[in-house]
């Protein structure tokens, strides 16, 4: 009990200290359901903000500015439920059509136990309804904030009469991982490794559901940090969206304030109110670094504590870039919480074009990254070796040799005012975001080369680069004279003074030209006709009786896992930039 009360104490100094510290609206007069109402015309003035701006500058809808206002639409739409078991559907959509009509419904399984529910309404305003209705648990002390996740419970009451037909699962049991002994078989039944690859790009690839439930993450979180600051949006980046993604990644995630000037889809309409009357405030300077270190470090206290579903919270303050891991336990994601960095963001934008120019890329990429991994040149935890994030502009710059990519010079050529950008620190993001205006030579390439010479070619390619005297420049397209003594040398496309890969030491370039030269040599004698363990399963060292022991590995590991796995600490606990670095877990078990 006196554990309780000073946890109780503890979150209310916290939120407190909190509101003291950074509270823009401490003068709040809103009611619940007028800042539900604010909400609900936010989100319908983005989306009208949207489709104006793709009306009037006529950009092609698939851009990815607008697949994101897409994306945050729909989860502004959907409720997240957590029932007994999939046989609560039909309950589950009675009830739910009480509030307005249902566009889908995906199922989802966490582990064994665990059944979500992911429903999706035509209109944001039956979510609102949904949440004004709901009550919270007997027994919660602190009032927490009403949120789109809920549980179902056991129903007394007969629903109201609906006239909406049933609708079917649009997903059942989603979410779930391919094993090594899935791609095996997936691999083993293609024809050439071309072939190969397009399969294993598919089986890892995000699906809609997964996309849907990092959107919905991410509004999740948004949802309670605007109880807490006025205009703030949590915004997905990373490998979730740029389409390097495969399954269980990570998400990376920005908290960003509109209160920047820029002029896209990511900022709210401003409210330029005729009211003479003007909030006092205090501000904050999150572009200072010791202020966005503050910040986060409180930002970490209320998540741990006021967050449903957010457990396990780790702060890396001491980085170049500040960030807050956690768990999200409803859709058992890792994510990353980054605040005021948008050039990320605009770089997930530039990545995610380069993806689109060329069907070839995507699959190119996911195929280098699970080699990369398998050959254990990259790793789940940081270091002194390569990130995936580098890995993928590396293989962009090698398309750039091949003709198949344009540089970023001339995307910024081609950019129009549409497509002006600067970051709050002053970063030009500029370049061009509507394909159609690409030029020809890039529409229809010469370079008709099939995957599997992509492939073998990157692996040459990098097995001969001289990196010793040359660094690599997406920008500019061609290799540059290496203007550091970083072992590798890729520049930032963005801030063309950083180096991605500034951290990799000389031991693990060593380790990438000689694992690519085995590549090499591994392509040119795998033969097909002669040999069970062909192309890709060669590559990624895929043999069936390895993954045999490997799956019963799993299983016993899993099952370890389990045992502890509601026993999330609740101990916040801060990781500085040595301990991350340190090599001590560069071995993956499992791949
Ligand atoms: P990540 O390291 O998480 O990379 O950085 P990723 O592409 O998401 O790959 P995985 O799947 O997690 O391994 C997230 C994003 O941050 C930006 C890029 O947009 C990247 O996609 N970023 C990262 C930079 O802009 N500069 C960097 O040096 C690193
Ligand atoms: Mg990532």
């Amino acid at each position: 009990m006196a554990l309780f009360n000073r946890a109780n104490l503890n979150s209310l100094f916290l939120l407190s200290h909190y509101y003291y510290k950074f509270a823009t609206v401490t003068v709040r007069l809103k009611t619940r359901e007028r800042t539900l109402l604010s909400s609900t015309m936010m989100q319908e003035k983005i989306r009208k903000s949207s489709e104006k701006k793709t009306e009037s500058s006529n950009v092609k809808s698939n851009t990815f500015e607008t697949a994101i206002a897409n994306r945050r639409d729909q989860a502004c739409r959907s409720i997240l439920v957590q029932v007994y078991s999939l046989n609560s559907q039909d309950d589950l959509q009675n009830y739910c059509a009480q509030f307005g009509n249902i566009l889908s419904m995906h199922h989802y399984k966490k582990d064994k136990q665990h059944n979500h529910i992911l429903v999706e309404f035509k209109n944001i305003v039956s979510v609102n309804e949904i949440i004004s209705s709901a009550s919270f648990m007997d027994g919660d002390l602190i009032t927490p904030v009403k949120s789109s996740v809920f549980w179902f419970r056991k129903g007394q009451l007969r629903h109201k009469k609906n006239n909406q037909k049933k609708i079917i699962l649009s997903t059942e049991n989603g979410c779930t991982y391919p094993t090594e002994k899935d791609i095996l078989k997936f691999l083993q039944n293609a024809k050439s490794v071309s072939g190969q690859i397009i399969k294993l790009y598919e089986i890892l690839k995000l699906s809609d559901l997964e996309t849907r439930l990092r959107f919905h993450t991410a509004h999740h979180l948004e949802q309670y940090f605007s109880r807490l600051f006025q205009n703030t949006k949590v915004l997905p980046f990373g490998s979730s969206l740029n389409g390097f993604g495969r399954k269980r990644c990570d998400l990376d995630l920005v908290l960003v304030s509109d209160n920047i000037e820029e002029v896209n889809i990511y900022t709210y309409i401003k409210n330029k109110s005729a009211s003479r009357l003007v909030f006092h405030t205090k501000p904050m300077k999150l572009s200072e670094r010791h202020e966005t270190k503050e910040f986060m470090r409180i930002l970490a206290s209320v998540m741990q504590h006021f967050i449903s579903g957010v457990h396990n919270v780790r702060k890396i303050l001491e980085a170049r870039v500040p960030i807050i891991k956690f768990h999200y336990e409803y859709t058992n994601i890792e994510c990353d919480l980054t605040t005021t960095n948008m050039t990320a963001v605009y770089m997930s934008e530039l990545l995610y074009l380069y993806g689109e120019i060329d069907w070839r890329v995507r699959p190119l990429v996911t195929v280098i990254r699970k080699w990369a991994k398998s050959q254990e040149i990259t790793s789940d935890v940081p270091g002194q070796w390569i990130t995936n994030f580098s890995l993928s502009l590396l293989v962009l710059f090698y398309l750039q040799q091949k003709d198949i990519l344009p540089s970023l010079k001339l995307l910024k050529t081609y950019a129009t005012h549409d497509d002006m950008r600067c970051t709050e620190t002053g970063i030009d993001c500029t370049f061009l975001r509507d394909l159609e205006k690409l030029p020809a030579e890039f529409k229809y390439k010469s370079n008709q080369d099939n995957l599997e010479s992509l492939l073998y070619g990157f692996f040459e390619y990098i097995s001969t680069f001289d990196f010793h005297t040359q660094g690599m420049c997406i920008r500019e397209g061609v290799p540059v004279r290496k203007p550091s003594r970083s072992a590798l040398h890729i520049t930032n496309p963005l801030e063309t003074t950083l180096n991605v890969c500034k951290n990799v030491n000389i031991y693990e370039l060593n380790r990438i030209t000689e694992k690519a030269h085995d590549a090499v040599y591994m392509l040119e004698t795998t033969d097909k006709s002669r040999n069970s363990n062909w192309g890709l399963m060669a590559l990624l060292n895929m043999k069936e009786n390895d993954i045999m022991d490997m799956v019963d590995g799993n299983k016993r590991k899993e099952q370890s896992i389990s045992d502890y796995s509601e026993d999330y600490s609740h101990e916040i606990s801060e990781v500085n930039e040595v301990d991350i670095n340190q090599p001590k877990k560069k071995k993956t078990d499992i791949i």
